[in-house]
């Protein structure tokens, strides 16, 4: 009985490995040509380093892994001074971040965000305010795919909520929400236990599942433009 379980368990595994090799291969073919993809992922929390920075991370990586074009750097807003939009644009650091979204090479971005009472961080909300140059007179991140990735203090603290409210921010943006990879169906959702999130491996899941769809997609439609 044993030895049949693992061999059900080795097949099982056998299979997940040979639909991801062919799925690589069936990427690659379809964008031959490509060079770079960039992959920006933006760690909003106040506390530079801290949980979102790590989970926006670990979502990177995986992204990364989905093919050798794909290249990834996390800006990581901790400590930098980000005003919200006014008509006066603020001279704050948003000066040295902006010209990274213009960058050609953008295949896709990864938003994380602490949940702040059940909602995105201030920070989040005046970092993406202050992305509306990127909408006029050209629509500079339309087409592209995003996920989010939130952290919570509380297991159902909000997380859910506060990835919907980037998503309907960046839907102004015209790009492309991603999210619909077990267990990471609408995003990836954190739960952080003393200022770590080491410990949450289904919360590690979800930040993985959501990186590797991102660029699984950014990889596809980078090849179709
Ligand atoms: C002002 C404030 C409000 C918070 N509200 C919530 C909340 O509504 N739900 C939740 O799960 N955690 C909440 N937290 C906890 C943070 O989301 C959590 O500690 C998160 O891991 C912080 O991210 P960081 O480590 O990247 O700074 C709140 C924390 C602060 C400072």
């Amino acid at each position: 009985m044993n030895e049949q379980i693992n061999r059900r368990n080795f097949l099982a595994t056998a299979g997940t490995a040979a639909l991801a090799a062919t799925t690589t291969s069936a990427l690659a073919a379809e964008s031959p040509g490509l060079n770079v993809i960039k992959i920006l992922g933006v760690s909003c929390s106040p506390r530079k380093g801290m949980t979102t920075a790590k989970a926006v991370q670990a979502a990177l990586d995986a992204a990364k892994a989905v093919d050798a074009r794909i290249q990834t750097e996390l800006i990581d807003l901790g400590g930098l001074n980000i005003a919200p939009w006014s008509p006066q644009p603020p001279d704050d650091d948003m000066k040295t971040i902006l010209p990274k979204f213009r960058d050609p090479a953008l295949g896709g971005l990864i938003i994380g965000t602490p949940c702040y009472f059940r909602s995105l961080s201030g920070l989040a909300k005046c970092f993406l305010e202050r992305l509306a140059p990127l909408r006029e007179p050209q629509m500079v991140l339309a087409g592209k795919p995003f996920g989010v990735v939130t952290v919570g203090a509380f297991r159902h603290g909000g997380q859910e909520l506060a990835i919907e409210q980037v998503q309907a921010i960046l839907l102004c943006f015209g790009m492309i929400p991603v999210g619909g990879h077990a267990p990471a169906f609408q995003g990836a959702t954190l739960l952080s236990a003393n200022d770590s999130i080491a410990q949450d491996d289904l919360g590690l899941k979800t930040a993985a599942a959501l990186g590797k769809h991102v660029g699984e997609v950014a990889l596809r439609l980078a090849g179709r433009s």
